[in-house]
């Protein structure tokens, strides 16, 4: 075991860890942020994503040796200072983007990546960029309407299917 050290929603953390220990299992077991889920043991569902130095990234895909020093941002870190709902969990609240739940902390991080690199993407561009992500509930429609909110456009705009 190997003490790893990251800065996780803006604090330095360490936990023990193997060389074989995903992140996701590092975050979870590790530091007890359960709010990054796994969905499934086959890199699929993006249940799991997290921010790795900004960019969205699987954590059932990396070690977490391997992010050792890295900037992660992870479902905690979204809410604003004050505890209430970040923008685009506040959209997906608005707009029923969610009805278990279980994909949506993925679904959150994965959304404000693609906005931070595509700040007005087209409904295409948000259907492309969640590809890696599964829900198993909702249909999707009213999560690409979330993304567009959270975007600042028209989410009803798109057709209804
Ligand atoms: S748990 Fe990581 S993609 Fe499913
Ligand atoms: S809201 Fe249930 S899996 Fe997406």
């Amino acid at each position: 075991m190997t003490k790893v050290t990251m800065t996780v929603n803006g604090k330095s953390v360490s936990a023990e860890a193997e060389g074989r220990t995903l992140l996701v299992d590092y975050l979870r077991g590790g530091l007890g942020l359960t709010g990054t889920h796994v969905g499934c043991d086959t890199s699929q569902c993006g249940a799991c994503v997290v921010h790795v130095d900004g960019k969205a990234v699987k954590a059932c895909t990396v070690f977490a040796m391997d992010v050792m020093g890295a900037e992660v941002r992870t479902i905690e870190g979204m809410a604003n200072a004050d505890g209430s709902l970040g923008l685009v969990q506040q959209a997906f609240q608005d707009h029923h983007g969610l009805q278990c739940g279980f994909c949506t902390p993925g679904m959150v991080m994965t959304t404000a990546a693609l906005l931070a690199e595509n700040p007005r993407p087209t409904e295409a561009q948000v259907r492309h960029g969640l590809e890696g992500n599964i829900c198993r509930c909702t249909g999707y429609h009213n999560i690409v309407k979330a993304v567009l909110a959270a975007s600042g456009q028209d989410a009803d705009a798109i057709a209804a299917e």
